[in-house]
């Protein structure tokens, strides 16, 4: 059984169908990448995915379980946690209390905590908090535990947000454009960082517009066009073909689709 399975996907908004009848299935330990050009429907796929926008029709089901139904809240329980295109973070809070909101559906935390006796408020604190130290780890971000998320340079808060998602511990990641506004450098390193993930979730939806990035470390590849889906393939496939080519590269594209160069 597939991790997730996507069916005939649609949604219009007044006029426009932004996602056109989409079918594709995510495979565990994988990353499946959705490329194709601005207004393709990309982002709106991850809105439908996680309960943010209601599909007019088709259907997910996540683990062989049908998603319709759930309410936002459920998402996040039952395993989907995203980062977003542009970055929302909690701009007021510290980088430790920004990812303990993101664990606010497993483990009590806040003034909701405080309707426990101190016994159990004291260690479910320091378990967050030991699970914090862990994440922060991971993301590279211990020595700002205590700094303001906004204060961070834009890398950071990037990885800050891919924090945040884990501490739900999802089993589908969805990251939307991670590498957007990186040096070459920094794209390299998420890169790495992005396939080391598959250690924490059992797979990971990556919309991204950098080809390097998408050709070194996508296992699938589904293009979309005006909301539908014109190809789907291995990253070797989607490079040369020549729908894809014309469509989503245009003009001097292939020199984009060239990874490893
Ligand atoms: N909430 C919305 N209301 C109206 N139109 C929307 C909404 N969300 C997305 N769209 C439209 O759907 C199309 C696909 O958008 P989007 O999914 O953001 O594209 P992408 O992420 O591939 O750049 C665009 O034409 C966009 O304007
Ligand atoms: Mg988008």
């Amino acid at each position: 059984m597939s991790l997730l399975e996507v069916n005939n996907l649609t949604i219009a908004f007044g006029g426009l169908v932004a996602v056109d009848d989409l079918s594709f299935t995510m495979e565990r330990g994988q990353i499946t990448s959705l490329i194709g050009p601005n207004g393709a429907g990309k982002t709106t796929v991850i809105n439908m995915l996680t309960g943010f926008y209601t599909p007019d029709s088709g259907e997910v089901k996540l683990d062989g379980e049908l998603t319709k139904g759930w309410d936002t809240t459920q998402y996040v329980r039952k395993g989907f946690n995203r980062t977003f295109q542009n970055i929302r973070l909690f701009s007021n809070l510290t980088v430790e209390d920004n990812i303990l909101i993101g664990m606010q559906h497993r483990i009590p935390y806040g003034s909701f905590l405080s309707l426990f006796p101190n016994k159990v408020k004291n260690t479910c604190e320091r378990e967050a908090r030991e699970e914090v130290t862990e994440i922060l780890k991971k993301i590279g971000l211990e020595g700002h535990r205590y700094d303001k998320s906004t204060s961070l340079p834009y890398g950071m808060q990037r990885k800050l947000e891919i924090g945040r998602a884990l501490a739900s511990k999802p089993k589908v990641l969805l990251l939307d454009e991670p590498a957007a506004g990186m040096n070459p450098k920094e794209k390299v390193e998420l890169s790495e960082f992005i396939k080391s993930l598959l250690n924490d979730v059992d797979g990971i939806l990556l919309i991204e517009h950098d080809m390097k990035v998408i050709m070194s470390i996508s296992d699938k590849i589904i293009v979309l066009n005006h909301g539908a889906k014109i190809a789907e393939g291995k990253p070797e496939e989607i490079q040369r073909n020549p729908e894809v080519i014309e469509a989503y590269l245009g003009r001097g594209g292939k020199q984009h689709v060239d990874a490893g160069e």
